[in-house]
């Protein structure tokens, strides 16, 4: 599909193939224990094993194919002891497809300002009892292994990429390396569970650099771009990911990547563009629960009074469950009482939405016509160009 070198990598529980590519953008599959994806894709954040108001089946019914846990809500409750007997997260839940979690370190380095981050690991203050615990990367691949998701993430240093010192940036970089290699040590089930590296670097060329070249000689079955989507500009995110992506000095091309955090409509369609293959986010989700929309034009904010007599669907070309059987008129009204059904409805529509997204974009990669729906993308969002 390109000439970039080869096309396809293989290891023990992911294989990865681009099938077609136009730019930099490409379409790919991911071959996981539990479940073929196609790339790009979106996977819906289920913090605590669940995506917020949507039961496995619905998530099977929007043709999502991998969702994401994460580590350190399990862990904190039921415990990833008890998930271990229900065989894992995938019995735990009930979801029969692909599953990724993330190493805990960002969710409580984001979560609970009171983490310390050490070489050792990220120390921080149990929300239980409020005595101090330790996250190591062997903790970290301990668990992740006990929860047995297809892909688990490595434990990383993260610092936020506004009013962190260079110095800071460049022990976080390195100590992400030295964290992977006490992650690959660590990893006990690699012929069933995939590790991914992280990129670390914030905005800084060279420390980027280092850290893909480092991560890279680790040959991983894949790499994540992490470090993003914490109110950086734009301009300074898309040249991180393009950076991080580019023929040559970028990561290798045989290999999935992942831009962790990212959830925005148009960053999905930037950095597919760019050449990234999957994403995660709370976005559609939460702020679904808050009353607002996905739709092509941007968003509906269904508080808004004008939608009172508002007697069409949410999205006139959507055709999902909620949008079949609703109209805005009765999402007002429902969002406006507080009432946990509209959170449902609206989760429901904001998934299909992003689903059909990362749908659009594999499809007009396949047949050669990506920069024109690109360009029609832009153009809806911003008819006023602006
Ligand atoms: N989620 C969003 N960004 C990050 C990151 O940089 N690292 C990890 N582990 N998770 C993330
Ligand atoms: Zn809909």
């Amino acid at each position: 599909a390109s000439s970039s070198g080869p096309t396809k990598s293989v290891s023990p529980a992911l294989t990865f193939e681009v099938l077609a590519t136009q730019g930099r953008a490409r379409a790919s599959r991911m071959t996981l224990p539990h479940f073929t994806a196609e790339t790009p894709m979106f996977m819906p954040v289920g913090t605590q094993g669940t995506v917020k108001g949507l039961t496995s089946q619905q998530l099977v019914d929007l043709d999502c194919h991998v969702i994401l846990g994460n580590t350190y809500h399990l862990e904190n409750r039921p415990g990833s002891d008890i998930v271990a007997q229900m065989g894992g997260l995938h019995g735990f839940i009930g979801w029969p497809r692909g599953m990724l979690t993330d190493s805990g370190g960002f969710q409580m380095v984001s979560l609970l300002h009171l983490a310390n981050i050490t070489e050792e690991g990220v120390q921080f203050a149990s929300p239980v009892d409020g005595s101090m615990m330790m996250l190591t990367p062997e903790h970290s691949m301990a668990i992740q292994n006990k929860l047995g998701a297809d892909i688990i993430m490595a434990l990383d240093d993260v610092v936020s990429s506004i009013n962190t010192s260079p110095e800071r940036f460049e022990e976080a970089t390195h100590r992400t390396t030295r964290w992977i290699d006490r992650c690959i040590k660590a990893h006990a089930q690699p012929t069933e569970q995939s590790l991914f590296g992280i990129v670390q670097g914030g905005l800084n060329r060279d420390l980027r650099h280092t850290s893909i070249r480092q991560l890279s000689e680790r040959n991983l079955p894949g790499y994540a771009i992490g470090g993003l989507a914490g109110g950086e500009d734009k301009s300074q995110f898309w040249r991180v990911v393009a950076q991080c992506t580019a023929p040559g000095p970028g990561l290798p091309f045989n290999k999935p990547r992942y831009v962790m955090g990212i959830g925005y409509p148009l960053d999905i369609v930037i950095c597919s563009a760019l050449g990234a293959d999957m994403y995660d986010s709370v976005y559609p989700s939460r702020t679904a629960r808050f009353g607002v929309a996905l739709v092509p034009s941007g968003v509906l904010k269904l508080k808004n009074i004008c939608y009172r007599e508002d007697f069409r669907p949410l999205d006139e070309s959507c055709g999902c469950m909620t949008c079949k059987k609703v109209t805005r008129a009765y999402l007002h009204n429902l969002v406006g009482k507080g009432i946990p059904f509209a959170a449902v409805l609206m989760t429901y529509h904001n998934i299909a939405y992003t689903q059909r997204l990362t749908k659009q974009i594999r499809e007009a990669i396949t047949e050669q016509r990506f920069p024109a729906f690109v360009r029609d993308f832009v153009h809806k969002h911003y008819p006023k160009g602006d």
